[in-house]
């Protein structure tokens, strides 16, 4: 059994981090011959990323995907620590496979992603939900074959997770959920340590993989057809600066665009490492999308500083204005309340940076402590019922200019990849504008994979509708 450690989890040294090759050894590959796994993602892009990593290791491994949780031999629970309800949702799902569990004693069970990264998790995991078989942290998917394999020759619970900067794990299989768009980490872990954030210590240091080996799969990608990459990581902006080799983000942005592929996204982005050669490159190659995330958080200087962000609202603003000159351009924005000590003149800064930027949308949260972090030790008397009062104006606002960004769109003829059938409608397509509006659109199913040219007929909050006008 390998427990993580908080403390271990944020020490930082200078170690270049290994590069490991992902290989699966003879002996496993037959392991789920006849058996079926179903994995939950819960989370962050980064997780959904994990998950098909994690699918096409088990797929090596014999096992087939079953669409239907109940049907599957294999449960795997991949998790999120960012906030306290996600822990609430997984132990929901964990209660709910348990009844299952007691009726087909043979399944195999699993935990893995974020959560079990989390000290107070495994120790729970370890003393109340010893019926689990299998828990691997975020550093160690590569090695899910020798993990299952232990766990079903001993018939007990093995948990492996580990407190360590990490490694760069190369040729990991990968099972895409979309033939259309792909991701493409480009780093691992963060350095910032913003002091609400768990993401340093479950997912170590910042590490970037190498230009070589990140051209080389958007090149493959375009080679096999996909039409959109999005370069991930947890501050992308940061790229390049632990290779210490003068290469950034912006070298890499426009080497991504010099492959062809139609459109490359990138998140996301920390305003402090967003330089205004990354600007002039999404202004220079039409293929880098006008669609930015740039979480503010705060518009408080006192609570940016509590916060450990490195920038004020007046910098930020700075920026933004840069950021809105690219022609077209979308921003959108993460946004917290509800950290300890934010007063009604915090919050009133944050609306008022809210409404100088008009953001096409955003996330907003209220603030959840997280064991370990600087911030679940502030002192934070604000009641629950004030900071959900604070959520609901600022959410009344970003749905406003939510609305009024797609007014802007209504009528005209815009750029979007069909991706897949319609949730709300099946004789309908959806997909994304250049912008990454989502857009349902009337077209027949050949066009899937396509980017066509859309006018907009109707627009709402969250989406719009339109119909194909020609192809381009
Ligand atoms: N509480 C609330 N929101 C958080 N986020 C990160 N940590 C916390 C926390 N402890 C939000 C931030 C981040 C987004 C991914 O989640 O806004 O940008
Ligand atoms: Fe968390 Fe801050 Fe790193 Fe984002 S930049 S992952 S908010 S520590």
């Amino acid at each position: 059994m390998q427990m993580p450690n908080l403390k271990e989890a944020k020490v930082r040294t200078q170690n270049t981090p290994r590069t490991i090759n992902y290989n699966i050894k003879e002996d496993y590959k037959s392991l789920g011959k006849n058996k079926t796994y179903f994995i939950k993602t819960y989370g962050c892009q980064m997780n959904e990323h994990d998950t098909e990593n994690i699918k096409a290791i088990l797929e090596q491994m014999s096992f087939r995907e079953s669409p239907i949780m109940e049907n599957a031999d294999l449960i795997l629970l991949n998790t999120c620590a960012i906030r306290e309800n996600a822990h609430n949702k997984v132990f929901g799902m964990i209660g709910r496979i348990k009844h299952l569990k007691e009726s087909k004693p043979n399944i195999i069970v699993g935990m893995c992603g974020c959560m079990v990264q989390e000290e107070i998790i495994a120790e729970e995991i370890k003393n109340k939900y010893k019926w689990l078989d299998i828990v691997f942290g975020t550093h160690n998917i590569n090695e899910l074959p020798r993990i299952l394999s232990q766990s079903l020759k001993e018939n007990k619970l093995a948990l492996e997770v580990y407190s360590i900067e990490g490694d760069i794990i190369e040729n990991m299989p990968v099972k895409r959920e979309s033939k259309y768009k792909a991701w493409v980490n480009i780093m691992y872990g963060c350095d910032k340590f913003c002091t609400y954030c768990i993401v340093p210590y479950t997912r170590g240091k910042q590490r970037s993989r190498t230009k070589e080996n990140i051209i080389k799969e958007i090149n493959e990608l375009k080679k096999s057809g996909y039409k959109e990459i999005t370069l991930l990581g947890q501050n992308v902006n940061a790229y390049g600066k632990d290779l210490g080799v003068g290469y950034d983000m912006s070298d890499l942005l426009s080497e991504a665009a010099k492959t062809g592929i139609e459109r490359v996204r990138f998140i996301t982005s920390h305003p402090w490492d967003f330089t205004d050669s990354m600007i002039e490159i999404i202004k220079k190659y039409p293929n880098v999308m006008p669609y930015i995330h740039l979480p503010l958080q705060s518009g408080s200087n006192r609570i940016l500083k509590l916060m450990g962000r490195r920038y004020t609202k007046e910098s930020y603003l700075e920026l933004f204005n840069k950021i809105k000159e690219i022609p077209n351009v979308a921003i959108t924005t993460d946004i917290i309340v509800g950290f300890p000590g934010e007063t009604e003149e915090d919050f009133n800064d944050t609306l008022e940076v809210v409404k100088a930027c008009k953001y096409d949308s955003a996330f907003t949260f209220i603030f959840s402590p997280r064991e370990g972090t600087p911030a679940a030790k502030m002192i934070d008397n604000t009641p629950l019922e004030i900071k959900e009062k604070r959520l609901y104006i600022l959410n009344n606002l970003i749905n406003k200019y939510a609305r009024e960004a797609n007014e802007n769109y209504l009528n005209k003829i815009v750029p979007v990849l069909l991706e897949n059938i319609s949730e709300k409608n099946s004789e309908m397509l959806m997909g994304y504008t250049d912008t990454m509006k989502l857009v349902n659109v009337k077209a027949p199913k050949d066009k899937l994979g396509q980017i066509v040219n859309v006018k907009i007929n109707e627009v709402k909050t969250w989406s719009m509708d339109g119909e194909i006008i020609d192809e381009i």
